[in-house]
């Protein structure tokens, strides 16, 4: 295979090393282009065809529909990890031993407290706030409490940050839920595992003895796993991104929870179960549904459907389809919305429109379902996602650092006006 690419412009031929990943993706390097070509740039709206780093994380193929993190495949990990070991190898690059994971767990509960006077900040926010939010600004205002930038070349305070950070966000994150409900707050109790201590921080009552079944559990840790990391997206670029300023990790965590707020991504999972509702209050007619997403003069598109990368199925929607017959079944729950997804998942595998351009259900269709079922409010379901999310962008962030990229900052073809002369206000 040919591993030079030559481009002529202007009649000048310039040729480009091809680079090859370990997966054998290939890509035309670039670097040199506008030096060599007098100025040319690319443009490329939403980088659909750009390759923003190398990275070592996480591997996808979107035509075969594989998703490897480190190596390991997405359904074994789902399947035999938890979550905190794949948060440790998503970030050190390696499973954990016993003894690491052990060390991990105890380092990050050693650091589950936040200062009394984030309680402040949170107060400030009114009831309405929607928990994104809060939750992005809580991040954000961690800084003030922990204002030592990271030296990132010492492997100590990296760890020393990236702990701190897993230990916090969790109670955070339950802290924004407790506040919308008009709860008092929780710290959990470092006695039980990661995800067991930020369900209880969610949902223990003051004056009840916290119990929790088992497979509430083992859904959340398995949905944790499935959202941990999914390379170059939205939130993750926007991380690299604010990273690249050498901003701080949690300032650019922050930003990447703002990023993922948005319904074309993280935000996705509350439009489809708020999509899936109106269905049923519409009288449970999916074709009329499908009809609209099919329309181009109607903005309404099928939520929970299509993927920038994922063209022929989304490996994280097979298990979580499963997954949420298994909950449901286990909880002897019954809802009628999971009816209504399978009967549009049904009704778009055999439609020309959603064939033609490969469009098959994504991470966010049935995963509102089991939060439902697991008690999460609706509007803690992006929350949720950020949870899981949160080692793959320390992870990406932290190989940004270390491997001293650059600061991001893209081109652009410059289309307004050509030089005008300025007149007074009196005067236009
Ligand atoms: N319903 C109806 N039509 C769709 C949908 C949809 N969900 N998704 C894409 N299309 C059509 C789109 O109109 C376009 O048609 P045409 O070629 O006739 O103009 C074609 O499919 C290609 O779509 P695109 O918007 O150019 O594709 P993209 O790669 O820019 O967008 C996407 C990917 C995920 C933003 C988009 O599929 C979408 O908006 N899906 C619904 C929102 C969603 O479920 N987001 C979660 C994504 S997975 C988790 C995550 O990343 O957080």
């Amino acid at each position: 295979m040919a591993d030079k690419a030559t481009l002529t412009i202007d009649g000048q031929s310039i040729e480009f090393p091809v680079i090859t990943g370990s997966e054998n993706e290939r890509a035309i390097n670039i670097k040199t282009l506008r030096g060599a070509s007098g100025g040319v740039t690319t443009i490329d709206p939403g980088y659909k065809n750009t390759g923003s780093c190398e990275s070592a994380i996480t591997f996808l193929d979107g035509e075969k529909g594989i998703l490897r993190y480190r190596g390991y495949a997405i359904e074994d990990l789902a399947e035999k990890a938890d979550f905190l070991e794949v948060a440790y190898s998503l970030i050190f690059g390696e499973l954990p031993t016993a003894d690491q994971l052990e060390k991990f767990h105890a380092d990050i509960k050693a650091e589950s407290h936040v200062d009394e006077d984030m309680k402040k900040i949170l107060d400030g926010f009114p009831k309405s706030a929607h928990p994104m939010g809060v939750l992005s600004a809580l991040t954000s205002a961690l800084i003030a409490f922990n204002p030592n930038t990271v030296n990132v070349d010492s492997e100590e305070e990296m760890y020393s940050a990236i702990v701190k950070l897993l230990a916090k966000f969790p109670v955070l994150a339950a802290w924004a839920m407790r506040k919308k409900k008009s709860q008092p707050l929780d710290y959990g109790d470092n006695s039980l595992g990661y995800v067991e201590n930020l369900h209880k921080m969610m949902f223990a009552k003051p004056n009840e003895e916290y119990k929790v079944d088992r497979a509430v559990i083992d859904a959340l840790d398995k949905l944790l796993i499935l959202h941990a990391d999914h390379e170059q997206n939205c939130s993750t670029s926007t991380v690299r991104i604010v990273g690249s300023s050498h901003a701080g990790l949690f300032a650019s965590i922050s930003a990447g929870i703002s990023a993922l707020w948005g319904p074309l991504h993280g935000g996705a999972n509350q439009a489809v179960i708020e999509m899936l509702e109106a269905i049923k209050e519409d009288g449970g007619d999916t074709k009329k549904y499908m009809a609209k997403a099919k329309d181009k003069a109607d903005p309404f598109r099928l939520m929970g459907f299509g993927h920038r990368v994922y063209k022929n199925f989304d490996p994280r929607a097979r298990i979580i389809k499963v997954a949420a017959d298994d909950v449901l079944g286990q909880l002897g729950i019954e809802d009628p919305v999971l009816e209504i997804a399978k009967g549009l998942e049904k009704e778009a595998l055999s439609d020309p429109y959603f064939v033609d351009r490969k469009l098959y259900p994504n991470v966010d269709f049935y995963s509102g379902i089991i939060y439902r079922a697991l008690g999460i409010p609706v509007e803690m379901f992006t929350v949720m996602f950020a949870l899981g999310r949160l080692p793959g962008w320390i992870a990406q962030w932290k190989e940004m650092r270390e491997r001293k990229e650059p600061i991001g900052r893209p081109r652009q073809i410059y289309i307004g006006e050509n030089l005008r002369d300025f007149k007074a206000v009196s005067d236009r």
